[in-house]
């Protein structure tokens, strides 16, 4: 089973974001937090930074909207050429029609679950998904510690993902490093997004060789 280290580049130096990028060269993808102040307490980035860093990205953009109002602006960021787009459960009604939009804009098509939300209401809807979040700390803000609680969810998700035969990604953004990342594989996770771990290392390389580390078998 492929599995995939995304470093945030919301630790990364935000004056030298084109050099940040080719610091992580070997990742999987780059993971691109979104926030609008309103769905979370804190404000990042929009879609003309997007347009741009898929100009200059080594990686694919792994787009994660922490934004009111996904129905609007979601599909954007799919034009915009990132690879995922990945939005916030609790930010919509119509989920589904988000996942389907984004998918026709030819993107991969996320879905994010705070830590307090349940899995069961989309565990009948996961084919619509090519990717579930399972957010490990409370969204908003990098350098906070990994939650334990949540890993049942996860596995949760694995054995439905896994009993139905889907390839939908399963990925954990929150607090992971070298140690947190193990139980978060065991629990099933496949995808790990990692911001401080990887960007306030003198060598975000030997960072992202150290997390694939922990998890090979
Ligand atoms: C938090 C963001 C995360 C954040 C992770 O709301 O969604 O992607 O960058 O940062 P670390 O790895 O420092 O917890
Ligand atoms: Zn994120």
């Amino acid at each position: 089973m492929p599995l995939r280290i995304n470093p945030s580049i919301l630790a990364a130096d935000f004056a030298n974001l084109e050099r940040e990028l080719n610091r992580i060269r070997t990742a999987d993808m780059v993971h691109v937090d979104i926030m609008d102040n309103h769905f979370v307490p804190n404000l990042t980035f929009g879609l003309p930074m997007v347009t741009r860093l898929v100009q200059v990205s080594p990686v694919p953009l792994d787009v994660h909207l922490m934004i009111d109002d996904p129905e609007r602006w979601a599909e954007g960021y799919a034009l915009a050429g990132a690879a995922s787009v990945t939005f916030s459960a609790e930010a919509t009604d119509h989920p589904v029609d988000v996942a389907r939009a984004l998918r026709a804009a030819g993107a991969r098509a996320g879905i994010a679950l705070k830590p307090g939300t349940p899995a069961e209401p989309y565990l009948d809807q996961l084919d619509e998904y090519d990717m579930v979040l399972v957010m490990t700390v409370e969204p908003g803000f990098g350098g906070q510690s990994f939650r334990t609680d949540v890993l049942p969810k996860i596995t949760r998700l694995a054995e439905a993902v896994h009993g139905r035969g889907l390839d939908t990604w399963l990925q954990v953004d929150g607090g992971i490093t070298p140690e947190t990342i193990v139980p978060a594989r065991a629990a099933g996770a496949d995808t790990f997004v990692a911001g401080s771990s990887v960007f306030a290392s003198d060598d975000p390389a030997r960072a992202i060789a150290e997390l694939r580390a922990a998890i090979a078998v």
